[in-house]
């Protein structure tokens, strides 16, 4: 897969992207990410991507030309058979879950929108028809963090990024409630034991177990889960709620 990133910070990103398993998908060419500078797509002496609302107020609004340029260059340099999903990162947007993840990380190409100060320009909205997606219910100083939580939850669902391929499909939220409590050596550490059934070597027993855990603790944690859980099939195939087709290119 390639992620393509349209930020004004692209600074923000090393470091990140470049540790942990991001960094190791990236080294075994799991996942490219490629930064893109959104004043390189301005064509003004300013180099300026915003500009005052009309009707008035306060802040700045991205302005639709640069980053119309922007997204129509990245698309141009990913070949047309590849299916390509534009993201826009927004507080509006749809919650960012697993089930989005796991439906980002069927396609080829992302291209991540990252915004700035009051918002958009409505027409990056209408005229490019992104997935907008919110990372969460408050609001943050741009579209950076949340694109970098988007690299992160989708990298390590593509097939060769996670060491054990059997790591993804148990974490918490995968199979639709919160993971079980994990334990490794010494035995007993200041008092507190390893749960006996985990040392039987009985897997039966251990998976029951662990079942029974997860349950508890989303119960306890989580309710809202435990009310839309939905079997393993259904989750992994659900269609998301905006869709687009990108210059009729095919859409996972
Ligand atoms: N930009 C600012 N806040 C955001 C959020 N919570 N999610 C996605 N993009 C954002």
């Amino acid at each position: 897969m390639d992620i393509h990133v349209l930020t004004i910070f692209p600074d923000m990103f090393p470091g990140v992207i470049d540790a942990s398993i991001v960094g190791l998908a990236r080294t075994r060419g799991v996942v490219g990410v490629h930064l893109h500078d959104l004043r390189d797509h301005t064509n003004d002496r300013h180099r300026s991507i915003d500009d005052r609302p009309f009707g008035g107020g306060p802040g700045m609004v991205f302005k639709p030309e640069p980053v119309f340029r922007a997204v129509e260059a990245i698309e141009r340099s990913i070949s047309s058979d590849r299916a390509v999903r534009r993201v826009l990162l927004t507080p509006q947007g749809e919650r960012f879950t697993q089930p989005a993840a796991e439906r980002l990380a069927k396609a080829d190409a992302l291209i991540l929108i990252c915004g700035h100060y009051e918002g958009f320009d409505e027409r990056i909205r209408t005229g490019l028809k992104p997935d907008e997606l919110s990372i969460g219910d408050y609001v943050l100083s741009g579209g950076e963090v949340p694109a970098l939580v988007v690299i992160d939850a989708v990298t390590r669902l593509l097939p060769g990024a996670l060491g054990d391929e059997r790591s993804a499909p148990e974490d918490s939220f995968s199979r639709g409630g919160l993971d079980f409590p994990h334990y490794t050596r010494p035995v007993e550490f200041r008092g507190m034991r390893v749960p006996d059934v985990l040392r039987t070597g009985d897997h039966d027993r251990i998976e029951a177990w662990r079942e029974m855990k997860a349950r508890e603790r989303t119960r306890a944690r989580r309710p809202d889960l435990l009310d839309s859980a939905r079997p393993e099939r259904d989750r992994a195939t659900a269609t998301p709620e905006t869709s687009q087709t990108t210059n009729g290119r095919r859409k996972p």
